[in-house]
C-alpha cells in the first residue's frame, strides 16, 4: 500500500524583518518580525508526500531533482513530526499504522516552486512550510498550527510564518528549548485585501551571502544589530501590529521602508559589510521616496530581503499601476536585463 497527501504553502515577505539568531541549531531569533503571505496562486511551493512499507530510506526531490535529506534542518523536522504522528486505519485497504511505526516507516517528499527559479526569488520559507504541512497531514499529527509553526521554524526561521495567511508574527519566546517561538496570526487574508505587492526582480543573480551565514556574522561583529534588536523592533513590532489593525497605509508603509533600510544599514555594519542591494535597488528606492514626499505621505512602500530585489506594497490596484508606470519609465522594457517588473496577482496579494 501507499498513502500521499499534498499541500501548497506561499511564500511570506517580511515587513519587520527577522535578522540574527540566539541559538543557531533551533533557529531561535534576537527579535520578534511580521510578515504578510503572499497569495498561493504566486510565489509557493507544492509538496506531494508518500508513505508505504516498500519505502527503503526517506528521499525528497526538489523540482524533479533528488536532494539530499541529510541536512540537519531537514532531520530535525523529520524527528519533530515523527515524535508527533498519530495512528492511522482505514480497514478498506487493510491499513493499520501505530504511532511507532513512523520511526521505521520512510517517506518520499516531491516539492515542487511555482515561481522561476531563474528569477532568484527562491524562498526556503514556502517550501519549509510545505513540507512540514503536508507530512504532518500524512502522519496524522494532531497540533495546531501554532505547533507546526515550531517544527517548520527549524527547518527555516522565515518558514513558520508561511503556516499562515494574511499577517503573520512570529514571537521570538524565551524558552531555550524554543516552545514559545511560534508564528501567531495577526489578521487573515481579507482583512486588508485591496494591498497589491509588486515584486520587481532586479537580478535573478543567486545571492553571494546566504541570509542564515549573513545574520551568522551581523550577529557576531555590528554593534547596531543589538540596538535593533533590543530597542528599535520591540516599538516598531506595536506600531505595525497597530497599522495593521487599523489598516492605516501611512504608518505601515512607514515602518516598512525603516526597517527594510535599518536591516540594511545592520549588514553595512557587519564586518566585513554585506551590501545586498544594487545600483537598481537604490534607484528604486529613490524614485518611490521622491513619489511619497511629493504626495506629502507614503504612497507606496518598499523593502528589500537579503538579495537586490524590490518588494514594493501599494494600498491598491490604481496606485499599483501608477507605480508600475512610473517604474518603466525610469526602467524600460529596452533595459529589460536590469529590472522586469513582475505584478503579482490581477488584484491582490492576500
Ligand atoms: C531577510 O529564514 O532564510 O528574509 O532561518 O537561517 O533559514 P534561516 O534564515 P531565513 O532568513 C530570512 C531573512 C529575511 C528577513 C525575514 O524574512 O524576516
Amino acid at each position: 500500500w501507499i498513502l500521499m497527501a499534498t499541500a501548497r504553502a506561499p511564500t511570506n515577505i517580511a515587513v519587520i524583518k527577522y535578522w540574527g539568531k540566539r541559538d543557531e541549531a533551533l533557529i531561535l531569533p534576537i527579535n520578534d518580525s511580521i510578515s504578510v503571505t503572499l497569495d498561493p496562486d504566486h510565489l509557493s511551493a507544492t509538496t506531494t508526500v508518500a508513505v508505504s512499507p516498500s519505502f527503503e530510506k526517506d528521499r525528497m526531490w526538489l523540482n524533479g531533482k533528488e536532494v539530499s535529506l541529510s541536512g540537519g534542518r531537514y532531520q530535525n523536522c523529520l524527528r519533530e513530526l515523527r515524535n508527533r504522528a498519530g495512528e492511522y486505519t482505514d480497514e478498506n485497504k487493510g491499513i493499520h499504522i501505530e504511532k511507532y511505526d513512523w520511526n521505521t516507516l520512510h517517506v518520499h517528499i516531491a516539492s515542487y516552486n511555482n515561481f522561476p527559479t531563474a528569477a532568484g526569488l527562491a524562498s526556503s520559507a514556502a517550501g519549509f512550510a510545505c513540507l512540514v504541512f503536508s507530512l504532518a497531514k500524512l502522519m496524522n499529527v494532531k497540533e495546531d498550527l501554532s505547533q507546526l509553526s515550531t517544527i517548520a521554524r527549524q527547518g527555516s526561521g522565515s518558514a513558520c510564518r508561511s503556516l499562515y495567511g494574511g499577517f503573520v508574527k512570529w514571537t521570538m519566546g524565551n524558552e531555550m528549548s524554543g516552545s514559545d517561538s511560534i508564528a501567531v496570526q495577526l489578521a487573515n487574508e481579507t482583512h486588508w485585501d485591496d494591498l497589491v505587492i509588486i515584486v520587481a526582480v532586479v537580478s535573478s543573480r543567486q545571492k553571494e551571502t546566504s541570509s542564515t551565514s549573513g545574520m551568522r556574522e551581523s550577529v557576531e561583529t555590528s554593534s547596531l544589530i543589538q540596538h535593533r534588536a533590543k530597542v528599535v523592533v520591540p516599538s516598531r513590532i506595536l506600531q505595525m501590529e497597530q497599522a495593521i489593525r487599523n489598516k492605516d497605509f501611512s504608518s505601515f508603509a512607514r515602518l516598512t521602508c525603516a526597517d527594510s533600510n535599518q536591516f540594511h544599514a545592520v549588514c553595512l555594519d557587519t564586518s566585513p559589510p554585506i551590501l545586498y542591494m544594487n545600483d537598481t535597488s537604490h534607484r528604486i528606492i529613490s524614485i518611490v521616496e521622491r513619489w511619497n514626499r511629493h504626495e506629502g505621505t507614503p504612497t507606496v512602500a518598499y523593502t528589500f530581503d537579503a538579495g537586490p530585489n524590490a518588494v514594493i506594497v501599494a494600498p491598491n490596484q490604481k496606485v499599483a499601476m501608477d507605480l508600475l508606470q512610473r517604474l518603466l519609465f525610469y526602467f524600460p522594457p529596452a533595459r529589460d536585463n536590469e529590472l522586469s517588473s513582475y505584478v503579482l496577482g490581477d488584484k491582490k496579494i492576500l
